[in-house]
């Protein structure tokens, strides 16, 4: 199969890699690496979630970081909606495209969303038919897609079931999610393989969490398949709160730095994204978990 020649970034830094965050990050912080990103020209940015502030502390400002980002035409800013009542605090903060999130895994879907897999599902039929009157685009998740915290192995044939339900129920692309980063390339291409049977394959995105280090071979694989969506994080940062030990998603400018050499056009500049990179692991008071930024770094 050929490369794709563009592939699409979704940029999961200021939700996934936040969320996690013990201490509060200010919401002129979140404000400022979400126009960073725009600036660097990433054209589709995940910018917080409206889900129980209990749940995810560190998200309860998304409302107030979707009114201070300066949007820019063209780029999509998103955030998760679990139910009903997150969808409304979504459509309230002017929010333009959602996400839903499904788990392949029974416990992680309990743990997680504090329901099962079927009763996910049908939460989000009223956030889709209410998505359609408002004209909002959703995107939908599946978590655990080549590994569970609580499961271990899970069966692509699982994971297919869940992605052709939220296709079928209007998500317009499904994002595979390696929550914890245990998927290998080979474990990636099978997958793909599968769910590929359902859902086309212009309709699924990849989310490797990076934990064993092979989210950049993942996304080869993936590429290989005719995948062109990957889901990445700025300075690699992140993980879930349900899912211990996991790292973040995989670092924005690792993937760009691979794209760029494989010619693959992405619309982001490599110093600029590794600009927001060094100015928000300032303000977590850490270094960048990208390479590519640090080698970028050494050379000066
Ligand atoms: P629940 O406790 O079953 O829900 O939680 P509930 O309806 O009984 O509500 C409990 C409380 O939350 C109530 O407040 C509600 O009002 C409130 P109280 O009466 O106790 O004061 N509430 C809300 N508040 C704000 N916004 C809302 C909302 N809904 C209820 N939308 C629920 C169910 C889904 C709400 C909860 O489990 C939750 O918020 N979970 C979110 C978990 C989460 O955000 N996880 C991280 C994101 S997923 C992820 O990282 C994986 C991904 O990256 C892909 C991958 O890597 O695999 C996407
Ligand atoms: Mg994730």
């Amino acid at each position: 199969m050929n490369m794709p020649s563009h592939v699409r970034i979704v940029e999961v830094g200021p939700r996934d890699g936040l969320q996690n965050e013990r201490n509060p990050i200010e919401v002129s912080q979140k404000i400022r690496l979400v126009d960073d990103l725009s600036a660097a020209g990433l054209e589709h940015i995940e910018v917080g979630s409206f889900v129980s502030p209990k749940w995810v502390p560190q998200m309860a400002g998304s409302a107030e970081v979707f009114a201070g980002i300066g949007r820019k035409p063209g780029i999509t800013y998103a955030a998760l909606t679990p139910n009903r009542r997150g969808f409304e605090a979504a459509m309230a903060a002017g929010v333009t495209e959602v996400a839903v999130f499904a788990a392949a895994s029974e416990s992680f879907s309990q743990r997680n969303i504090n329901c099962s897999i079927a009763e996910s599902l049908s939460r989000f039929v009223p956030i889709m038919d209410a998505a359609r009157l408002h004209g909002v685009r959703v995107r939908g998740y599946v978590s655990c897609a080549l590994g569970c915290p609580y499961e271990g192995m899970i069966d692509p044939e699982q994971v297919m079931v869940v992605a052709r339900d939220l296709y079928t129920m209007g998500c317009y692309e499904i994002s595979l999610g390696d929550t914890i980063g245990v998927g290998t390339a080979s474990a990636t291409r099978t997958l793909i393989e599968v769910v590929g049977g359902k859902v086309p394959r212009e309709h699924l995105a990849g989310h490797f969490h990076d934990t064993y280090g092979q989210a950049l071979a993942n996304i080869y694989a993936s590429l290989q398949e005719g995948i062109a969506v990957f889901d990445c994080s700025i300075a690699g940062l992140g993980g879930c709160p349900y899912a211990t030990g996991a790292s973040g998603n995989v670092a924005t400018e690792d993937v760009v730095y691979l794209l760029n050499g494989l010619g693959i056009e992405t619309g982001v500049d490599l110093e600029q994204v590794a600009y927001a990179g060094r100015a928000i692991s300032q303000v977590l008071g850490r270094t960048s978990g990208s390479k590519v930024s640090a080698a970028l770094s050494a050379r000066g």
